[in-house]
């Protein structure tokens, strides 16, 4: 392997893919989500599409990327050469490139958030106060702006570092931290007075609220939280070494992410209805209840920076992983360098993330879209992270189920994981579970 596409250590793959799973997905979309469509259901419904569609998915991105030690695009053409495959990696490319530019303009805010919390702007906040400063403040619009380019810069410095040198030291640090504090918020949380009413929210599913489109959603959000259907785990997988036994390691990552999305509501929903507040606020939820949170509970000067420091930081381990596909693809595929190549795909994620900035109150137009009735950012992603992110993990089913084949993955399995004892249901799985439940439920003919 060339020194500019570079290699992870053996823990170092599972931090750094556990990095990447692990960010605004589950802090900030999965809560806001839940919230939406009623609470448990989501919940239930979930979970069900993490382990039934999405954890075979997984396997068979990183396996497909330590195959082929290449970027999506790549990935394809390699075993189905001058096939249309290919566009299938191209697709997660440019999905990239979309998910950056709107992921980034939420990272940006929770730092913001965090020098505010820092600077005591949540001291002695009250609900009103918190939804009026989150308004004032989504409505800035140069503020807005500057936070998105500030975080596209921070993701981009990394990437321009490389593998080793930039992703993996990072995460290697960040993940711990990222965990301990969750564990404070946590045990603060749940001993928040009337916390229990929001415990029965998010885990009473309220069989009323089944829609197709809360079906599309809860399985759009176990693509996005694991961070598949894009080739991101293709990508990370090609600098896998062929010593990883990567079925344990797929297990792990999905495990620990999902645990993290699931502490997240344990974190938010207390809080939200010890204060009193309705959960289905959308993407600003977070932002307007947790400063009150904070106001209100000891040492709350202390909890507010840390926790939106460590969403920034989780942010960034999925920042960098997302910047990671296109620059592997124009790496591998245009032989660029890989820090111009870092800088052009951070400037074009910055141009059309702009609007998506733009779409929480500061301009009018785009944060109430004729026609849809939701903001920018909403539509990007309900269109990148859910449809698209639906669709490629789809199309990777078929090509690693059929296409390749399974026993030829399995090839690929052993090395590094001697007996693989679920083959036979992975396979079964890859080949027609995921890809049939898949497309049902696109169509809305799954309920
Ligand atoms: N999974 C990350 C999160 O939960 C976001 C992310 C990183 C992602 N890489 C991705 C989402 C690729 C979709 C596709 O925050």
């Amino acid at each position: 392997m060339s020194e500019q596409r570079g290699n992870f250590s053996r823990v170092g793959f599972i931090l750094a893919a556990a990095g990447s799973a692990v960010g605004l997905g589950n802090l900030w979309r999965f809560p806001y989500t839940v919230g939406n469509n009623g609470g448990g259901l989501f919940v239930l419904i979930y979970l069900l599409s993490v382990i039934i569609i999405a954890v075979p998915v997984l396997l068979a991105e990183i396996t497909l990327g330590r195959h082929t030690g290449k970027n999506p695009v790549g990935a394809f053409n390699y075993i189905k050469p001058g096939s249309q495959w290919k566009l299938v990696g191209y697709m997660g490319v440019i999905s990239g490139f979309m998910i950056l530019s709107y992921y980034s303009v939420i990272a940006g805010w929770t730092v913001g958030y965090f020098v505010k919390a820092i600077t005591g702007g949540f001291n002695g906040i009250t609900s009103a106060g918190a939804t009026a400063s989150f308004t004032a403040f989504t409505s800035n619009w140069w503020l807005m702006i500057g936070l998105l380019a500030v975080f596209i810069f921070l993701t981009v410095y990394v990437i321009s570092r490389g593998v080793s040198g930039g992703i993996e030291k990072y995460s290697r640090i960040l993940m711990p931290v990222l965990l301990g504090i969750l564990f404070l918020l946590l045990i603060r949380s749940l001993t928040l007075k009337g916390a229990s009413k929001g415990v029965v929210f998010y885990l009473k599913p309220d069989i009323k609220a089944l829609s197709p489109s809360l079906v599309i959603q809860a399985m759009g959000q176990a693509f996005f939280s694991l961070s598949l259907g894009m080739g991101t785990m293709i990508t990370y997988g090609s600098y896998v070494s062929k010593k990883e036994n990567l079925p344990s390691s797929a297990a792990w990552i999905a495990f620990f992410d999902t645990f993290i999305a699931i502490m997240a509501g344990f974190i938010i929903f207390p809080a939200i209805f010890s204060q009193g507040m309705s959960p289905d606020q959308g993407s600003g939820v977070m932002f307007n209840t947790l400063p009150v949170l904070f106001a209100k509970m000891p040492a709350g000067a202390i909890f507010g920076p840390l926790f939106f420091l460590l969403l920034a930081i989780a942010a960034l381990t999925s920042t960098i992983s997302i910047l990671e596909v296109p620059v592997a693809y124009f790496i591998d595929e245009k032989k660029t360098h890989r820090k111009k190549t870092a800088i052009f795909v951070g400037l074009i994620a910055f141009l059309i993330g702009i609007p998506s900035a733009l779409s929480q109150g500061a301009v009018g137009f785009l944060t109430d879209l004729p026609l849809f009735h939701i903001g920018f950012l909403d539509l990007m992603n309900h269109i990148w992270g859910n449809l698209s992110l639906s669709l490629g993990a789809f199309f990777i089913a078929i090509f690693v189920g059929h296409i390749w084949k399974s026993s030829n993955a399995l090839n690929e399995i052993k090395s590094g994981c001697e007996k693989f004892t679920v083959y036979g249901v992975w396979s079964f799985a890859i080949k027609y579970i995921a890809p049939v439940l898949i497309l049902l439920i696109l169509f809305g003919i799954v309920l």
